[in-house]
């Protein structure tokens, strides 16, 4: 079928209704306007003032957008003017209009119906930040691809960008190859499937965020001249955009995180010791393990029950057969520990389900195309989606959860395999994989659109269904502040307005993909995500010598991200010779507490998991403060030094590893994990501190030594001994340990 284009460019004469233009008294420029709309023949464009120094614009074709499309803006924004408008607006402009509108220091110009946006500069002058890309005989900014069998269409809009602009963000890019901070010559995929989280929010070192509003899959294309942003099905195009002083990173964030939300603060157990594996089968083992770290002597805080621990998939409950008394054993394990449990949940529903039924019978599984809803298999057994985008399935989830565990005891759930479309893996054909069918395929269908046009949030509503479930249990306000938690294997923007908390998914266990994963989470830090942990996959981990170095030197990595210094899955898979049981559906048997790599590596673990305890009270405040203000705990090294340092402007824009595999935890500490088999020292670069630093006798000193390496500015060379990750701290050790920064 032949689609009909649609495109547009723009317009003449200008109907202005001027409204008035205050200077507020704290010196911020209040919006002049309420809002233009820009009726440009069938095509109709809505520009409003939208949070500190923000503009939200909306564009659709035949129709206004009816203001009800799902959104992850908070409308009014926390902080800011602007929001409770609906479409509403002061100036209409007509077709080859002209018109500008400011607030605080972002303008937003029409000039022949091609929009612009600037900083006004403290002196006065403005300065471009984008535009809508134009040029003799380029395909149309705003083009729009309607098929006729539906109200929805494709929309691709341009951005100007200049060839040596540096673009940070665009969610988490787990992939292997993919070690980057800039952006910038890349095209990044809007799909969600295992470890793949982008997202379509960007900032610029030009001093600007841009973030699409909209949950389609898609595309950016960091083009040279133009940034792309392609979605594959929406009604209306919706995008916020926001400006700061260039190198003013925290700001962004504080304004971004202001119309998407803030993350309460996490309970105390999140950021202590967590321990799984993949997968421990029975409630004695649980006891055993728990009864272990006990004897031992090690403090953990969370321990997880792997998936399958249900009979169906879909049950979400416990197989009674292994897990006779889980209230008992939730008890036994607290009090043996102090730790919390977790166990998993999955999306799937298979028809031996006792909720098979009754969620069909109610509407709440996803549907696809061809009506049967069946979008994968797992484990011998074709499967459904719980359809989490719709309140009554949420209800009904939740309703499950909290009989069979909340009420045990159980208040942590692990939201694994919620990827949308199908359960995030390549397809398996009844447990045959055909790893080249492509992930979260098309097909599928919910309450809030196809997958096409929503499925880039079907992870967020689970997050969602569980945050209410908290929420609505306890009747308390969780908004600034946690009691419990999810895990999240991916989640869409203002997700961290849940009490959810995102891991980076399967990933190998390699070297190379261990440094990788500091690009991956700082750039999902960079989107507004920044309680981020990572996770080691896969069968990497083994008996050997070499397996258990890589083991410990992720560790020590862990114990500096802002939650969860045993990622669960590198403890949770390794290869060994013992038997699978064949009762179970995929158990690994082999052991992998800290106690199971060697006596050697156990005092090194000991000591690991100590210090993380230690820094505790230093990564309470990090969350304090990205609670407060949006302020990113996992920071790439451009934030803190842009603007003192060129080695680390030019390192962030070429992905030089020496500064792309480091990142500051919080403002205090500089992290460059080792990834190299066998080294026993680490090249590190010591960035240029700021005149402020400087002026409060910061200097960079050696966490394990206490030696200072002076303010910066060159590479220095450190031991690195398996039991001593390079790190750097600034200011006094006391103020990090007792959390006064
Ligand atoms: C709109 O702006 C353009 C470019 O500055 C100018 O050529 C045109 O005359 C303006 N139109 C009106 C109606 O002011
Ligand atoms: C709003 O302020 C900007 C910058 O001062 C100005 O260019 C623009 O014309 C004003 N718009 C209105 C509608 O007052
Ligand atoms: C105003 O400030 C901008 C940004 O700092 C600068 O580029 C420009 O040169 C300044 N203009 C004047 C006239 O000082
Ligand atoms: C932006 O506006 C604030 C007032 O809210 C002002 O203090 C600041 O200097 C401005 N920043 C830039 C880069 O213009
Ligand atoms: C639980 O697992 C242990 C192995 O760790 C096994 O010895 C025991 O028989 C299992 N119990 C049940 C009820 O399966
Ligand atoms: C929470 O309570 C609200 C109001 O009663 C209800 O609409 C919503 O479905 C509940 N959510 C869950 C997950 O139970
Ligand atoms: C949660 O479970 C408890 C115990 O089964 C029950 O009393 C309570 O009504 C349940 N609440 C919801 C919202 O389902
Ligand atoms: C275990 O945690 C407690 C509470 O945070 C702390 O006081 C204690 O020092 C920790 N023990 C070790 C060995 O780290
Ligand atoms: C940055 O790179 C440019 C060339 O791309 C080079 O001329 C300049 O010396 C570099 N600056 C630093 C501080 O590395």
């Amino acid at each position: 079928m032949q689609p009909l284009l649609i495109s547009f460019a723009a317009a003449t004469s200008a109907l202005i209704v001027a409204s008035s233009t205050i200077q507020g008294a704290s010196g911020y420029f209040q919006p002049n306007s309420t809002g233009i709309k820009l009726q440009n023949g069938y095509e109709r464009v809505y520009i409003q003032p939208f949070g500190n120094h923000g503009m939200r614009v909306r564009a659709s074709i035949m129709r206004d957008p009816t203001g009800n499309e799902w959104s992850a803006l908070l409308d009014p924004p926390i902080e800011g003017p602007g929001g409770n408008n609906g479409l509403g607006h002061d100036i209409t402009v007509p077709y080859q209009g002209n018109a500008t509108i400011r607030n605080g220091n972002l303008t937003a110009s029409i000039t022949l119906g091609v929009l612009s946006f600037f900083r006004v500069e403290p002196n006065g002058s403005t300065t471009l930040l984008t535009k809508e890309f134009t040029d003799t005989k380029a395909i149309l900014p705003r083009f729009y691809t309607q098929d006729f069998r539906s109200s929805s269409f494709q929309s691709q809009f341009d951005f100007a960008s200049d060839p040596d602009e540096q673009f940070y963000g665009a969610g988490q890019q787990a992939c292997c190859m993919d070690h980057s901070v800039n952006k910038k010559g890349q095209v990044v995929d809007l799909i969600n499937y295992n470890s793949h989280v982008t997202l379509p929010v960007y900032m610029s070192n030009k001093g600007y965020l841009q973030y699409f509003n909209m949950p389609s899959e898609g595309r950016i294309e960091f083009g040279t001249l133009r940034t792309r942003h392609v979605a594959s099905e929406a009604t209306v195009v919706d995008y916020y955009i926001t400006t700061a002083a260039p190198g003013d990173y925290d700001a962004l964030q504080r304004q971004f995180t202001a119309v998407t939300g803030r993350q309460p603060t996490p309970p105390d157990f999140i950021l202590g010791y967590q321990q799984s594996k993949l997968r421990y089968f029975n409630q004695t083992q649980i006891l055993d393990l728990a009864q272990r770290f006990h004897d031992e002597e090690v403090n953990v805080s969370l321990i997880v029950v792997d998936f399958f621990a249900w009979k169906y998939q879909g049950d979400w409950s416990f197989n009674p057969e292994f897990w006779p008394d889980p209230a008992e054993m939730a008890a036994k394990v607290k009090s043996l520990t102090g730790a919390e449990m977790m166990v998993s949940l999955w999306p799937s529903m298979e028809d031996l389900s006792i909720n098979y039924l009754p969620t069909q019978m109610q509407g709440i599984l996803a549907t696809t195309k061809d009506g049967t809803g069946v979008s994968d298999s797992f484990a011998g057994v074709y499967t459904r989606l719980i359809d989490s985008t719709n309140p009554a399935a949420r209800e009904f989830l939740w309703k499950r959860l909290n009989d069979s565990y909340y009420s045990a005891g159980i208040h942590n759930f692990w939201i694994d395999q919620a990827d949308g479309g199908t359960l995030g893996e390549a397809f398996e054909n009844n447990g045959q994989p055909i790893t080249q069918m492509p992930w979260a395929r098309a097909f599928s269908q919910y309450f809030i659109g196809t997958q096409e046009a929503a499925g880039k949030m079907y992870p967020w509503f689970h997050q969602q269904a569980i945050n209410e479930g908290f929420s609505n249990l306890t009747g308390k306000d969780i908004s600034t502040q946690c009691e419990h938690m999810s895990l999240t294997r991916s989640t869409f923007v203002g997700g961290q307005r849940f009490c959810s908390y995102l891991w980076s998914g399967d990933t190998d266990s390699t070297f190379d993909v261990l440094l990788q994963q500091i690009t991956a989470g700082v750039s999902v830090g960079a989107s507004g995500i920044s309680s981020w942990t990572v996770f080691a996959f896969l069968t990497k981990i083994t008996e050997t010598v070499q397996g258990r170095e890589l083991f410990v030197r992720w560790l020590g990595m862990g114990v500096f991200l802002p939650y969860r210094p045993c990622l669960i899955e590198v403890c949770r898979d390794r290869v060994c010779s013992l038997p699978l049981d064949p009762r179970q559906v995929i158990a690994n048997p082999c052991p992998n507490e800290p106690w199971s790599y060697g006596e050697a590596n156990f005092v090194i673990i000991k000591k690991y998991i100590a210090l993380r305890y230690q820094l505790k009270p230093y990564v309470k405040r990090l969350f304090e403060m990205l609670q407060q203000t949006g302020k990113t705990i996992m920071r790439p090294l451009y934030y803190d030094f842009s603007l003192t340092d060129p080695f680390v402007v030019n390192g962030t824009k070429t992905n030089d590893y020496t500064i792309i595999h480091q990142f500051m935890q919080g403002p205090r500490l500089l992290i460059a994990p080792v990834g190299e088999l066998g080294a026993t020292t680490k090249d590190v670069y010591l960035p240029i501190l700021s005149d402020e630093a400087k002026s409060q006798g910061f200097t960079w000193t050696h966490w394990w030594t206490d030696k200072d390496f002076g303010t910066g500015g060159k590479l220095v060379n450190v031991d690195a001994p398996l039991d001593e990750i390079p790190v750097f701290y600034l200011g006094s050790k006391d103020d990090i340990l007792s959390g006064s920064v």
